[in-house]
């Protein structure tokens, strides 16, 4: 009873009570130009970048299921001295022929026919293959970087060169590279991209071929980034060029060319989804080799080796896909308010610190204090800023997940920090 008086001189506080601040109004001239401006451009970079620009009030899906189905479309006759006249076709110029996403186009082939296994001289240009007496050839070893095994000889190929001589599929490849493409027709070659994007988030699927409601329009239109940009049949000169090179330069050794189709969809704004195609130029140089086995009269067993040059397209789809949801909209305008908060806790700061000296000889201990707080406060404030900033996924799922079966479980771990 009385101790209870007595520590209770000023009235008892009451838990249901509220408390407020008092406000003071003060003429800074100084302080209060720069609270404006700072909070002039919080509110520019919230609705200016987070949500006009950054389309901070939509829910995102930037991981679509996609799929991709080429087919090229062609042909051409080769001459040659060695092969006369020569067809290709669909099936002879793309490897694999299966319609995937990365493929091979041939533009040029060094060929050595009839090739079968015996001894021969290994081809000049191969260093270790040098020699000149038996004695540099050791009968049994590979030639390193060449075509076989040697034998133990040197053979005098002419005046001024010898090789050593070995055990290989001969003769060895000799050719030289045509300087003119051999399936320099090609660049009328056209390529068709079949591409289907999902994005599951909003069960919502598109193909680059749904654009227009005219079946006959992909059958006869071709790609053109300013007329055409909806077509998905391409020129392959014109994709080369697109990419900034000449198809006929790069046909000689080949090259490794990428074409991205990306989709930014925006489903507020439309129910329909449009692909932007882009193509660059990834390497130059590309060949491999491959062979073709055959019997000859004699029971004995021949191959054709084929030095295959040519450009390898590869396709990627990227995509991402938006459409509004309360949840990122109050996360982003919270974010974006708490900003705010920052700023004016910031500027009474600022004004305490530099006003002091009018409250100096009245409360000094209290005004410091005062500041040391804000100081706190101003930490708090920022770290919730962090926070939401960093952990926007979290903080999300939270109160959905109270409302709807919303919750993965990325977000059912993060959730714990709330409890
Ligand atoms: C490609 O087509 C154009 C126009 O039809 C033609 O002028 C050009 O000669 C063709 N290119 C080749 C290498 O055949």
């Amino acid at each position: 009873g009385m101790e209870g008086q007595r520590s209770c001189r000023t009235p008892c506080p009451n838990p249901f009570d509220y408390k407020t601040q008092k406000f003071i109004l003060t003429h800074s001239r100084m302080v209060g130009t720069l609270h404006r401006l700072l909070q002039l451009c919080i509110l520019g970079y919230l609705f200016g970048w987070v949500f006009l620009v950054k389309k901070g009030y939509q829910e995102m899906d930037s991981d679509p299921r996609v799929s991709v189905i080429t087919k090229l479309k062609g042909s051409t006759i080769t001459k040659t001295q060695e092969f006369g006249n020569w067809l290709w076709d669909v099936v002879d110029y793309v490897k694999p022929p299966q319609g995937e996403n990365v493929f091979f186009l041939v533009t040029n082939a060094i060929i050595t026919p009839k090739q079968r296994q015996g001894h021969c001289p290994e081809h000049p240009s191969i260093p270790d293959a040098q020699c000149i007496k038996d004695s540099d050839c050791p009968m049994g070893e590979p030639v390193v970087g060449g075509n076989g095994i040697k034998t133990g000889k040197c053979v005098m190929l002419d005046l001024s060169q010898s090789t050593c001589e070995i055990y290989s599929w001969c003769p060895v490849e000799n050719a030289p590279l045509s300087r003119h493409p051999l399936l320099a027709a090609a660049e009328n070659f056209t390529l068709f991209i079949k591409n289907t994007i999902q994005f599951k988030k909003f069960n919502f699927l598109q193909m680059n071929t749904q654009t227009t409601d005219d079946d006959a329009y992909f059958k006869t239109c071709l790609y053109d980034p300013v007329s055409f940009p909806l077509c998905p049949v391409f020129r392959i000169q014109d994709a080369l060029q697109e990419a900034g090179y000449d198809f006929q330069t790069i046909a000689v050794k080949g090259g490794v060319v990428r074409i991205i189709v990306d989709w930014d969809c925006d489903l507020d704004r439309s129910a329909i989804c449009l692909p932007h195609y882009s193509f660059s130029l990834q390497d130059v140089h590309y060949n491999f080799r491959t062979v073709q086995y055959y019997w000859g009269k004699d029971e004995r067993e021949f191959r054709k080796l084929i030095k295959l040059y040519g450009i390898r397209f590869d396709i990627s789809v990227t995509g991402k896909a938006g459409r509004f949801h309360i949840v990122p909209a109050t996360v982003n305008l919270g974010a974006g308010l708490a900003l705010l908060g920052v700023v004016s806790t910031a500027c009474k700061l600022l004004y305490l610190h530099t006003h002091t000296h009018t409250h100096t000889h009245i409360v000094p201990a209290t005004v410091n204090l005062g500041a040391g707080l804000a100081l706190l406060g101003v930490v708090s404030t920022a770290c919730k800023l962090l926070y939401l900033h960093t952990h926007t996924k979290a903080y999300y799922t939270y109160p959905v997940c109270l409302v709807k079966n919303y919750c993965n479980k990325e977000s059912q771990t993060d959730s714990t920090f709330f409890k």
